[in-house]
């Protein structure tokens, strides 16, 4: 199950563009993620840098790798070596042959030799990408191996070593923004394992459930269901606890009369959906349930809907503010003129995160939001969030009472097609009567 055909095919396509993308002189360097201890000697499980990822589907540690658009050696790996008595602690690990047989790489080598050949392999290049004044000691292996060709490099062979840096993300992340079918099919897979796992959490919801009982029936459908396990913390919120924006600790019960608010997304083969929903605890709005929920809402399906390729992407946080604030001056949340309200960002007082983030490997996915000083504008392939909410403070006294302690945020996947938009995540019941549906199970 590691390993996938077509797996393999993605991340070739993966790696040719961005070899297509580097001239000649030029190379990337890029590291695995470090192994994190979790408390003494216990590991937190381990998920490899979604940059590396991309460009080779190496999903162990210890792990560098060498993107150069010349010579023979275009892909090159440093891995775990073979070693049958680390393997019985850690598992079997491909090593340099599965590199080169199973992963495409033209030349690998063993992890502990990087800094003795790096240098070597980087003789004739002057622009590295590399993720520089990130890791203080990949910084001093990679200037070390430079350093011990320099010499060399400049008084016999007349060739140049690296002496600028750029960051591989002005590569990687513009392609990794831009989905191919092959990730959409990931994309799709995680939003539609998401949709069943919150469907099961609103039917397993009632009086005296803790939030962490649904946290785990979540995590049971994302396993069960073919995904890795959630792509982030869930964060599943009961009552005023939905109004703490990264509420993960998910321990209290959940109590009839009130929302929760869950914020979960399946990983499905390294790439993760994000979605939000809240809904009752004993499966029925009350009114002033139904006016938030409803106001949310109607503001996440107008932005929706304005989704279309060249639209910029700030607007769609400018509409949500919009409508957000022209809602709670009519629910009696705010008071004053719109535009006013608005110029003097007070809406923040119930609406204080933005509406829509990038998607893919990460949940805040990597890609630029502007360029060239002005708003990125939507094209077909690229995947965010439309992500809008409110919440009010249980001791909020400026809001009417009916309010106080609720927190509504509603979430899906959208993904940027040639005439507008596809909801990737819409298999995910919202509508008030389908929620109250999905609560009876
Ligand atoms: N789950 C994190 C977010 O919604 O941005
Ligand atoms: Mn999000
Ligand atoms: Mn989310």
């Amino acid at each position: 199950m590691r390993i996938q055909p077509a797996e393999l095919q993605a991340w070739a396509d993966h790696r040719r563009a961005v070899l297509d993308r580097l001239e000649p002189g030029q190379a990337m360097l890029l590291f695995g993620a470090h192994h994190h201890l979790r408390n003494g000697d216990a590991e937190y499980r381990y998920r490899q840098v979604s940059d590396l990822l991309y460009v080779s589907g190496w999903e162990d540690p210890e792990v560098a790798v060498l993107l150069r658009p010349d010579g023979d050696r275009r892909f090159q790996m440093w891995v775990q070596p073979k070693d049958p008595e680390r393997e019985v602690w850690t598992g079997v690990r491909e090593g340099t042959e599965g590199a080169v047989e199973r992963y495409g790489a033209d030349h690998a080598s063993p992890w502990g030799q990087l800094e003795a050949e790096l240098g070597e392999q980087l003789l004739g290049v002057h622009t590295l990408y590399y993720a520089a004044a990130r890791d203080p000691q990949q910084d001093a292996l990679v200037m070390r191996a430079i350093a011990g060709v320099r010499r060399k490099a400049e008084r016999e062979l007349f060739v140049p070593v690296p002496s600028a840096f750029v960051d591989p993300g002005r590569v990687l992340h513009e392609l990794r923004l831009s989905k191919t079918e092959h990730e959409l099919s990931l994309l799709r897979e995680a939003a539609r394992i998401t949709s069943q796992a919150h469907v099961a959490a609103m039917s397993a919801a009632k009086d005296g459930v803790f939030e962490y009982e649904l946290e785990a029936l979540i995590d049971y459908r994302f396993r069960t269901l073919g995904g890795n396990g959630p792509g982030y913390t869930s964060i599943v919120g009961g009552g005023a606890g939905a109004c703490i924006l990264h509420y993960i600790t998910n321990r209290e019960p959940l109590r009839a009369g009130d929302l929760v608010l869950i914020d979960a997304g399946c990983e499905y083969r390294n790439y993760t959906a994000d979605v939000t929903r809240t809904f009752p605890v004993d499966g029925t709005f009350t009114a002033a349930q139904r006016e938030l929920y409803q106001l949310v809402l109607d503001v996440e399906v107008a932005c929706i809907e304005s989704v279309r390729p060249g639209l910029c992407f700030s607007s769609l946080h400018e509409l949500a503010v919009r409508l957000l604030t022209e809602g709670m001056v009519r629910l009696g949340l705010l008071e004053g003129e719109v535009d006013q309200l608005i110029e003097d960002k007070d809406y923040r007082r119930y609406y204080m995160h933005g509406t829509s983030h990038w998607l893919g490997m990460d949940v805040h996915d990597v890609g630029a939001y502007v360029g060239e000083g002005e708003s990125r504008r939507l094209q077909p392939g690229m995947v965010f969030t439309v992500e809008p909410g409110l919440y009010v403070p249980p001791d909020d006294e400026r809001a009417p009472e009916r309010f106080r302690g609720m927190g509504v945020r509603i979430e899906d996947d959208i993904l940027v097609t040639q005439d507008g938009y596809e909801v990737l995540t819409a298999g995910c019941p919202k509508t008030i009567e389908d929620v109250e549906a999905a609560c009876r199970g």
